[in-house]
């Protein structure tokens, strides 16, 4: 049985598609094998690993709203890194809500198809889109463990009461296992804020908060622009050793 995370914040641009990439990249460098899951219509995890959303046939659209009528395996693509497997994302997922929200059990579509999928593997990590819909909820239905990415800046907190709502939600409702843990990403450790808000999270959600902290380096961008992962890009950096003791965490968690 393979372990699943999905990373998921409503706000925008904090880390979650690098999280998604990056740490998957780490599990498989620790031996596991991993399927990466693209549920963001922008397609931000599928474009950062290097690949064109448009030139897919089948993607997590595919995946979710006709999985029974395909070989689910099909759907997953080698990316190149030994141990990762991608379903690729593009705009058609779009779609998906409108089409999900008038089915019976739309919100554990997500969970039944990855039921469907044969080859063995680890981690199953879902990158989530921006926003509080469908998607998001059928990634929280499915998972064993949601990780929240938090920029340490000012009103970073603000928007997490929303997403803490439907987690709770979730886990009263239909996945009561359903563990949190927030990561604290794109940190500026010069800055008497940063290091505030590094300690209010801690403060505020305990033993749900990650050791690792992530700190803001242009290496991120520059790796999604080159279409790799720090790992491969810069394999001693910082950022990447951040993410191998992220991934040592999150092995430790189960
Ligand atoms: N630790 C970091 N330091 C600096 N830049 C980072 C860091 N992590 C991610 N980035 C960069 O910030 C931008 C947004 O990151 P990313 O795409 O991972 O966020 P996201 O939450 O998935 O965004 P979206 O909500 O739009 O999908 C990207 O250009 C990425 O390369
Ligand atoms: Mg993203």
């Amino acid at each position: 049985m393979p372990r699943i995370l999905a990373i998921a914040n409503q706000k925008g641009g904090v880390g979650k598609s690098t999280t998604c990439s990056t740490l998957g990249a780490a599990l498989a460098e620790s031996g596991l094998q991993v399927l990466m899951v693209d549920l963001d219509p922008q397609a931000g995890l599928t474009v950062s690993l290097g690949l064109d959303p448009d030139s897919f046939e089948l993607t997590s659209y595919d995946f979710l709203i006709r999985a029974e009528t395909l070989t689910v395996d099909d759907l997953v693509i080698p990316i190149g890194t030994p141990g990762v497997d991608l379903i690729p994302a593009n705009l058609d997922l779009a779609g998906a809500e409108a089409e999900l929200i008038g089915e019976i059990g739309w919100d554990r579509t997500l969970k039944d198809n990855l039921g469907l999928i044969t080859r063995a593997y680890n981690y199953i990590l879902i990158d989530g889109p921006p926003s509080l819909g469908v998607l998001t909820t059928n990634s929280l239905m499915a998972a064993h463990q949601v990780i929240v990415p938090v920029q340490t800046e000012f009103l970073a907190l603000r928007g997490l009461t929303q997403l803490q709502r439907i987690i709770a939600k979730v886990q009263k409702k239909g996945n009561p296992g359903l563990a949190v843990k927030i990561l604290r990403t794109m940190h500026i450790s010069r800055t008497v804020h940063s290091t505030e808000v590094v300690t209010e999270l801690e403060r505020a959600f305990g033993a749900q908060v990650y050791e690792t902290v992530i700190k803001r380096t242009i290496k991120f961008p520059e790796a999604s622009r080159a279409g790799k992962t720090l790992l491969t890009l810069a394999r001693d950096s910082e950022g990447a050793q951040a993410y191998r003791r992220l991934a040592q965490e999150v092995m430790a968690d189960g």
